[in-house]
This record gives structure tokens, C-alpha cells and sequence, in this order.
């Protein structure tokens, strides 16, 4: 090929147009197939960038290499040694945030706050292994989601807080204890017995158009509510939330976004972590049940009206018995918060080897709001 074409180009000084006034034109022409002639002949026909080959499969023996191409909310976290394996016993996951790693990696996770921001772009101009998903991680409800109609097939798998994401991250979760403690009818006491309040609140959002202010309304005109946070001028550090809320009764864990599976730390954390009883209002009733044992919450979709939920909730703080009962579930489980951008990362290795081979989210705003 190469000595055909510069036979080509030594014929092209004796070819009849060449003394015209156009040899510019040749000698371009000439370049271009120069320049072709020593791709095609060293990678095939026009194949400029690299192809992937069988050699070339992505990952790394049995470790599956996940690659987070820019950290949440900007906030770096350290991944020394096998995290995954050393602070979380999920083998054979290298977690990284090396860039050079993108043609090894088998799945690259984009958070959605910086995309909709615009501090970060996917790298739609790097050329994807076979195999290699995008995976859109948000914890963000639908709401809060902005536009997503321009990505479009751009994901294969999504992460974030719903149960039915191809990699779940929910808020928290309870964790069924190994053994069940029979003499422990005692944690229910020691919880009941250090309660003063009836019913605590910590708000800093106060929007008066959100579900959770009316009912919030409603509810003081029949039992009293102890209101903390910014809204209120009465902030909490955060080391003072849990010991704070332990002598509450119950605790108001409304979510600022009605959506479905939408349960936050409101839940997990500020209620069942200090030992209130969450009474809820967010995702509906069966969310709520397919997470939280019976017994555990107070929906408020189970009243007829705000009304009687109050004179339920006091009620309730009155009979020492039936009020233990909500707390029977310390007993079985314990509850995990989930916090560490690691651990969550680190959970995609567990369902890595479950999930669709070959899928993509053709319209995720579709999915995001259905
Ligand atoms: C594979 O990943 C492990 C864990 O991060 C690392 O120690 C090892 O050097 C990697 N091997 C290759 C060939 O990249
Ligand atoms: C069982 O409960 C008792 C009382 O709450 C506690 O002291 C003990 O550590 C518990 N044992 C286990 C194995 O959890
Ligand atoms: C009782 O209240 C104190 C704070 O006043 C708290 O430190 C402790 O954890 C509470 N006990 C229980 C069982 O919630
Ligand atoms: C609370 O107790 C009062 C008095 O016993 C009763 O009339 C009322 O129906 C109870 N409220 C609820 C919601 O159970
Ligand atoms: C993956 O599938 C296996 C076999 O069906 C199952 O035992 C395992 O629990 C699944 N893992 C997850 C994280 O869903
Ligand atoms: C991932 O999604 C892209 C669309 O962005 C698609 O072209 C590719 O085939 C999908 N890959 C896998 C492995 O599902």
C-alpha cells in the first residue's frame, strides 16, 4: 500500500494536470493519502482510535473495578488499601478515583448534584469499553431533581434511595440482630422511662406551602409540639440531637418531598436512632412497611384527620404498655444509618453480577418521576 501510493505521489510531478495552476491542490491530496496509508496499514482501514480487544477486558482479575469520576458534593474520601473489603466486608471491590483507570473500569458513577449544577460534564468524548456502565447516582428527590430530559440514554444503571434502583442506597436500614435477647424487655423501659415530652420537632425548612407545616398547624391545636432548629431559632448541634430527642415520646419525621420510597435520615437517625417514635408523613403507608417493621412508626395516612392523630399520640404516651409495644422491635434489629459516600460506592460490587448486562435508561427523567 505505502509503495503503491508513493509511486503515486513520485507519478504525480509528471502527471499532465501537475504544471496547471493547480498543484496546491495535488500536493494536499497527496498529503491526505499519505497520512491514510500509514494508518490503514498500521491499524486497519480508517480505524484511527484504539479498539478494544478481548486482551483489553475491562476490570481486574476478580476484582471489580469501580471508578468515581468526581467525589459528591466535592468532599474527598480516602481509598487507601481495600476499603471496600476493610471497612466494609464487601471483597473484591477496588473503589478508585484515578481517571487513568477509566479504560479498566467497569462502571463510572456520576452524582447528579454536580451535573445539574454544571461543575461536572460526563466524558461523552472518551470512547466506552464494552461492558462499562454509567451508573446516575442521586439521593435527591424527583423534585429536586431539576431537568433530567437530556440524559436520555445516557445511564445504564441508576443508584439512589428507591428500593427498585438497580443499586438501592436508602437512608438508613435495620439490620437484623444475630441473636435475639430475651432478657432485653429492659431496653423498652429504659427508653420509656427517660420520657418528658410528648412530641419534638427539628425543622430549619420552613416552607408554609409544604405538606408537613399544615399538618404541623393542625396538630398544635390539639397536643403541644417542642419545636428545635433554625426555623425555630432553637438550633441543635449535632451532638446534642439524639440526646435531646430521647426524651421525646415521638418524634415528627415529615420529609420535605411526598415521593415514593423518599424516607431520610429523618426516619433512621433522628427518630429510631434516639428512641422516639417516628410518626411519618412522606412516601405512603407501603413504602414505609416494606422497610419498617409494624409497630415501629405512626403514619399519618392511618388517621382520619390531624386530630385525632393527636389525641392518638397522647394516648399512646399515657399507657406505658402500649407505648413499649412500639419499641418492641429494638429487640430484633438494629438500626444502620448509612452516611459514607464509600460504603455506598462500595455497595455496587454486591450488585454488580445481578444486574442487567446490557441495559440503558432510554428516558430517566421517565423513571426519576414515575
Ligand atoms: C488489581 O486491584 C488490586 C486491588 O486494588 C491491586 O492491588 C492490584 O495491583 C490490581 N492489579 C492490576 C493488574 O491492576
Ligand atoms: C441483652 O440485654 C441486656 C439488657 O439490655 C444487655 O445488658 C446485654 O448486653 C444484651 N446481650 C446481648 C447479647 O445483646
Ligand atoms: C436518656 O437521656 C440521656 C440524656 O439526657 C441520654 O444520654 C440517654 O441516652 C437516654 N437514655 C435512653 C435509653 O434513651
Ligand atoms: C383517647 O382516649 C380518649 C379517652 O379515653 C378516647 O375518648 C379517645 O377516643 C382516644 N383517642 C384515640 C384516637 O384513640
Ligand atoms: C444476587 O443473586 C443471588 C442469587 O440469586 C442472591 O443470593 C443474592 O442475594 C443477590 N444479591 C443481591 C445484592 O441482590
Ligand atoms: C450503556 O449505555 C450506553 C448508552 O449511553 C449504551 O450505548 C451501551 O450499550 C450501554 N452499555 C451496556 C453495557 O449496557
Amino acid at each position: 500500500m505505502e509503495l503503491h501510493l508513493t509511486e503515486k505521489a513520485v507519478s504525480v510531478e509528471t502527471c499532465s494536470f501537475c504544471h496547471k495552476k493547480k498543484p496546491f491542490v495535488f500536493i494536499c491530496l497527496v498529503t491526505l493519502l499519505l497520512f491514510l496509508s500509514y494508518h490503514i496499514s498500521k491499524q486497519g482501514w480508517l480505524q484511527v482510535e484504539p479498539l478494544y480487544t478481548n486482551q483489553d477486558t475491562i476490570g481486574n482479575g476478580s476484582f471489580l473495578t469501580i471508578l468515581v469520576w468526581y467525589w459528591p458534593f466535592g468532599y474527598r474520601y480516602p481509598l487507601e488499601g481495600d476499603v471496600c473489603k476493610d471497612q466494609y466486608h464487601i471483597p473484591g471491590c477496588r473503589l478508585t478515583d484515578q481517571r487513568s483507570l477509566y479504560h479498566q473500569a467497569n462502571a463510572v458513577v456520576f452524582h447528579h448534584r454536580e451535573l445539574q449544577q454544571r461543575l461536572q460534564v460526563l466524558p461523552l468524548n472518551l470512547l466506552r469499553p464494552p461492558h462499562q456502565k454509567r451508573i446516575w447516582v442521586s439521593l435527591e428527590s424527583p423534585e429536586n431533581s431539576g431537568d433530567l430530559s437530556h440524559y436520555s440514554n445516557v445511564f445504564n444503571w441508576t443508584m439512589t434511595y428507591r428500593r427498585d434502583a438497580d443499586i438501592p442506597i436508602p437512608y438508613g436500614e435495620l439490620i437484623r440482630k444475630q441473636a435475639v435477647n430475651s432478657s432485653s424487655d429492659s431496653i423498652e423501659d429504659s427508653i420509656t422511662q427517660n420520657k418528658s415530652k410528648l412530641v419534638c420537632w427539628v425543622v430549619s425548612n420552613y416552607n408554609a406551602r409544604h405538606r408537613r407545616i399544615q399538618v404541623y398547624k393542625s396538630l398544635i391545636k390539639t397536643i403541644p409540639v417542642e419545636v428545635y432548629g433554625k426555623w425555630n431559632k432553637r438550633p441543635l448541634a449535632s451532638a446534642n440531637l439524639l440526646p435531646t430527642m430521647s426524651h421525646c415520646y415521638f418524634y415528627l419525621s415529615f420529609e420535605n418531598s411526598l415521593s415514593k420510597d423518599y424516607i431520610t435520615e429523618k426516619l433512621w437517625h433522628n427518630a429510631y436512632m434516639s428512641g422516639a417514635v417516628p410518626v411519618v408523613l412522606g412516601a405512603s403507608l407501603e413504602d414505609y412497611k416494606a422497610v419498617a417493621p409494624p409497630n415501629s412508626f405512626i403514619h399519618i395516612d392511618d388517621f382520619a384527620s390531624v386530630e385525632e392523630l393527636g389525641s392518638y399520640l397522647r394516648n399512646l404516651s399515657q399507657n406505658q404498655q402500649k407505648y413499649a409495644s412500639y419499641q418492641a422491635w429494638r429487640r430484633d434489629y438494629k438500626v444502620k444509618c448509612l452516611w459514607s459516600w464509600v460504603e455506598r460506592f462500595c455497595r455496587i460490587c454486591l450488585h454488580h453480577h445481578n444486574l442487567s448486562a446490557q441495559t440503558v435508561y432510554q428516558d430517566l427523567q421517565a423513571w426519576v418521576t414515575g
